[in-house]
């Protein structure tokens, strides 16, 4: 540990090197999916953009990116249920194979309602990646088609995930004390 933030973090829990290599399996099979194709991976800003990165570069079918923002949350750890949109896609969608790129799935009301809105803009197909799931921590049902890893109720940070919009450069995912969320 390095970084003037890993004071704050309990433990980690996903090391850079387990992140690479699952994110290589994942990879793996979403070429192995779309051979012949040419999907359009979405990333959701702004937690997912680290995972971005490291994924379209381990994906060898062409492919292109586009960028959302959503906002759920505010400055807190807890799902408000309210979603907005932040920033739009800058492409039109329609008939294309859309990979949505999430960092984590947690009560589902930001994917449900994402997952929603694509989908009436018409593109040929609508499948989710996430890196982190939180299944008992789910309240919209939301189907998965590439999941990283599932974790227990943890809260967690690093590798694009934030509290209170810090901690998203440390490489690894970690858990944060409960004392800084003043849980
Ligand atoms: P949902 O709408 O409850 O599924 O919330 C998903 C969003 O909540 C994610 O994209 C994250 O931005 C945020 N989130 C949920 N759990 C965590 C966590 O453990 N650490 C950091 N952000 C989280
Ligand atoms: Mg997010």
């Amino acid at each position: 540990m390095e970084y003037m933030l890993d004071k704050d973090v309990e433990r980690v829990l996903f090391s850079e090197e387990e992140l690479r290599e699952r994110v290589a399996q994942i990879a793996a099979q979403i070429d192995a999916d779309y051979a012949g194709k040419e999907p359009l991976l979405v990333s959701v800003l702004r937690g997912s953009f680290v995972f971005m990165a490291d994924l379209v570069r381990q994906i060898h079918v062409p492919c292109t990116v586009d960028f959302m923002a959503v906002s759920s949350y505010g400055k807190g750890a807890s799902s408000s249920g309210q979603v907005k949109i932040i920033k739009d896609l800058s492409e039109q969608i329609e008939g294309k194979d859309l990979i949505v790129v999430e960092d984590i799935l947690d009560s589902g009301n930001t994917l449900s309602y994402l997952l929603q809105l694509l989908q009436a803009r018409k593109p040929a197909s609508v499948r989710l990646c996430t890196l982190l799931d939180k299944p008992s921590r789910r309240v919209k049902e939301v189907e998965v088609n590439y999941s990283g890893f599932s974790i227990p109720d943890y809260f967690v940070v690093g590798y694009g995930l934030d509290y209170a919009e810090k901690y998203r450069n440390l490489p690894y995912i970690g858990v944060l004390k409960p004392s800084i969320y003043g849980g």
